[in-house]
């Protein structure tokens, strides 16, 4: 589906991030993204932080110029949105392991949600720069998660990177599965923690992509189109992938060391 909508909702979230809520009646999964298209700018692929109903949200962190524009997007302006596309988390596993960094709780926000309504337990372990930048803490408190936190700076919960808070959690309790989605090089340390105790990881990769179709190339990664095959994928996958978490392409398709 493609369309032109109004904003309908705006939310500051952090001091770097907005939600933007809109109607957008396709039927969506946690996982998925849309295109989200900026009159007089550019296109970006954004992942549905809000899944269900008519009304669909993406929640934008300012990085280079054209989120940074998103950031300014008040209620009633126009936006093109066009999908939703990819493939979405299997929300069949009862004990679930969230691991967010940064906007990557974006993603995984919809998958607790909806993993909760279906009686899940969810453990979320929640990681940012500086504490006003944790992205959907009350929100996960909110849904009964269980909420771990950890900053850069200390400035709440443990002080330093969340992979090691993730490694702690998958030390103490058994887990069907983990979720995670950041940069990834944290994706990289979630899968290497979770090995020895054979808990299946699914990582949400976001790569640099033009058509979301499959037939631009922008968006290779090893074997895959993340656009087509992503972009959610099992550790498994992303083994057959060496590029994972080393290089990334530019827009001009470059591979470049992360
Ligand atoms: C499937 C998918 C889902 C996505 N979902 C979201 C989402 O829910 N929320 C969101 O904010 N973004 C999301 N992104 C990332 C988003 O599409 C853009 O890459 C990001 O907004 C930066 O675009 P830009 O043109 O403003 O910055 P650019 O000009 O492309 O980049 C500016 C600087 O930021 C760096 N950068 C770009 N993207 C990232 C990143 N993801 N992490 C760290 N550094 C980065 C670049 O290396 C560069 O140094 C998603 C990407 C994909 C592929
Ligand atoms: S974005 Fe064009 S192939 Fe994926």
């Amino acid at each position: 589906m493609r369309s032109v909508v109004a904003v309908s909702g705006r939310v500051e979230e952090t001091p770097s991030t907005v939600t933007l809520r809109f109607p957008f009646a396709a039927a969506a999964d946690p996982g998925q993204f849309v295109m989200l298209w900026i009159p007089g700018d550019d296109e970006l692929p954004m992942s549905l932080s809000y899944t269900d109903g008519p009304s669909k949200g993406v929640t934008v962190k300012a990085m280079g110029s054209t989120s940074r524009r998103v950031l300014d997007i008040a209620p009633g302006t126009a936006i093109g949105i066009r999908g939703p596309y990819g493939n979405a988390f299997d929300l069949s596993p009862r004990r679930v392991l969230i691991v967010a960094g940064g906007s990557g709780a974006a993603v995984l926000a919809p998958a607790a949600d909806r993993a909760r309504a279906l009686g899940a337990e969810v453990t979320v372990a929640l990681g940012a720069t500086r504490a006003p930048e944790l992205l959907f803490r009350d929100r996960f408190r909110a849904m009964d998660a269980r909420v771990e936190v950890a900053t850069d700076d200390g400035s709440e919960g443990a002080k330093g990177f969340v992979t090691a808070v993730a490694a702690r959690l998958l030390g103490e309790s058994p887990f069907d599965a983990v979720w995670t989605c950041g940069p990834e090089v944290m994706m990289r340390k979630v899968i290497e923690a979770a090995r020895p105790r054979g808990v299946p990881v699914f990582c949400s990769v976001e790569r640099h992509m033009k058509c979301a179709l499959g037939m631009c190339d922008a968006c290779a990664l090893g074997p895959y189109h993340v656009c087509e095959d992503g972009p959610v994928f099992s550790a498994e996958h992303l083994a057959r992938t060496p590029d994972f978490g080393v290089f990334h392409r530019d827009s001009s398709g470059r591979r470049v060391p992360f």
